[in-house]
């Protein structure tokens, strides 16, 4: 029997907690994506050890040697990601710029996670942004990825509330347990074919078990 599950690479440049959370849903075996690869720009991130010991195959593209060669360096992943029959790409804490033609190749079938309720505060710092914007609610997003940064159609959100005493430590904290519970869900959903992209919204079809726990958004 073929493999049903979607064969799913993480790419990452850090500590990989996100990868981490996106693995353990997948021991799940109703879980519909298969982890068979995870990927990081920095041989020192500390997510490849994790993967290792978990048993994934790990591959390092060094974006250094590329010396600003984007294109380069997003065909090296490329190559990489075709010889391991990867058909979904989930961006978790990957700290690299794409190009478009890369970005292009995989429309709809890649994933990011940005610590802001998007479209607020792309880019850098959105924790201390939202703090120093006095939001009373703050959260992260998971979004198919296009060409322009954290732009691309909402998959899933979740908000968490800024106290009076937070800091960028407190709130980023705060957010990242929602990071954790919102972005296997996210994958689960895209793998699962319950996702359609319609212009920039997302149209999920719904099951039974949304009626009770609604799978496009999470309050803490
Ligand atoms: C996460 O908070 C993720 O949302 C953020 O980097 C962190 C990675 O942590 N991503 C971005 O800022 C992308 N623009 P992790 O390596 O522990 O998953």
């Amino acid at each position: 029997m073929s493999n049903p599950k979607m064969r799913t690479a993480i790419l990452i440049s850090g500590r990989g907690s996100n990868m981490t959370a996106i693995l353990e849903a997948a021991r799940n075996k109703d879980y519909p994506a298969e982890i068979a690869l995870v990927l990081a720009n920095n041989a020192d991130a500390k997510g490849l050890e994790t993967a290792a010991a978990e048993g994934i195959a790990t591959a390092v593209v060094d974006h250094r040697p590329f010396k600003g060669d984007r294109e380069a360096f997003d065909a090296e992943i490329q190559s990489v990601l075709e010889a391991n029959g990867i058909e979904l790409v989930v961006l978790a804490g990957f700290m690299r710029i794409l190009t478009p033609g890369f970005v292009d190749k995989w429309r709809d079938r890649m994933l990011n996670i940005h610590p802001s309720l998007l479209p607020s505060f792309k880019g850098l710092h959105t924790h201390q942004r939202a703090i120093d914007t006095g939001c009373r609610l703050a959260g992260c997003t998971v979004h198919f990825v296009r060409a322009d940064m954290d732009s691309g159609p909402i998959i899933t959100q979740a908000a968490v509330p800024v106290l009076d005493d937070d800091d960028e430590d407190s709130l980023s904290a705060r957010i990242l347990v929602m990071e954790h519970k919102v972005y296997p869900r996210a994958v689960a959903l895209v793998a699962g074919g319950r996702t359609r992209v319609e212009g920039m919204r997302v149209i999920i079809a719904q099951t039974d078990e949304d009626s009770q726990s609604p799978s496009r958004f999470l309050f803490h």
